[in-house]
């Protein structure tokens, strides 16, 4: 018998695993962020980089807003928005967004809003979302997408551990195009 197994309390309503750093709060993304998300994501380079396209209204917020809460009703995901904690600045967003629960294996997405980049904010966050995925959630390995041009993204995950497993050649199409994308992951 497989004796491996999350640890769902963090699913259980009001144990949302709200997290503190030093200098943000990562609280649980919900309709009081809906323009945040729209700034973030009507940027087209973040937009691009996250994989979509720019957002174009909030609806399309709302509708991501959305499918987080369900995929954590149906413990699939965990998403996060993150704040400065003494300002509360919203600045950016964090998900372990798919959860594979048959594998005990995670996807992290995230992103910044322009100014609030190359000041370490984001390696403060995945850390803790890193914490929470393999002693909270109890998952076994944590798997990132992302263009292999990112720089940014490549430097945050070999900084926090993650390897290089594999170059996924033309696999991702987005608004005519096809593109690459580099996959990352670390084991607990
Ligand atoms: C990927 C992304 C989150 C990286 O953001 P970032 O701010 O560069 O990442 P970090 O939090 O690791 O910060 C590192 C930078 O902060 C600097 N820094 C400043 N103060 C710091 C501090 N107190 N602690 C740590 N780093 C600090 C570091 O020197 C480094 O800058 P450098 O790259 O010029 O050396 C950001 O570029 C982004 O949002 N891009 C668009 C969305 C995206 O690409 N998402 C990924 C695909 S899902």
């Amino acid at each position: 018998m497989n004796e491996y197994q999350l640890h769902d309390s963090l699913f259980q309503p009001d144990n949302f695993p709200t997290l503190t750093t030093d200098r943000l709060l990562l609280k649980k993304l919900d309709m009081s962020d809906r323009e945040n998300m729209f700034s973030l994501k009507s940027d087209r380079e973040t937009a691009r980089a996250m994989g979509e396209l720019p957002y174009e209204n909030t609806e399309k917020a709302e509708e991501l807003i959305i499918n987080c809460q369900y995929a954590y009703e149906f413990k699939m995901g965990i998403n996060w928005s993150i704040y400065l904690k003494y300002e509360f600045f919203f600045i950016g967003y964090i998900g372990i967004w798919k959860i594979d629960r048959e594998h005990f294996r995670g996807e992290i997405g995230y992103g910044l809003l322009p100014n609030a980049r190359r000041k370490g904010y984001m390696e403060e966050a995945l850390k803790a979302v890193i914490e929470t995925a393999f002693k909270g959630l109890h998952l076994h390995s944590l798997e990132a997408n992302i263009d292999p041009d990112n720089n940014n993204s490549v430097k945050l995950l070999e900084k926090l551990g993650f390897k290089q497993e594999g170059l996924l050649k033309e696999n991702y199409y987005l608004d005519g195009k096809f593109y690459n994308t580099a996959l990352f992951s670390l084991v607990r």
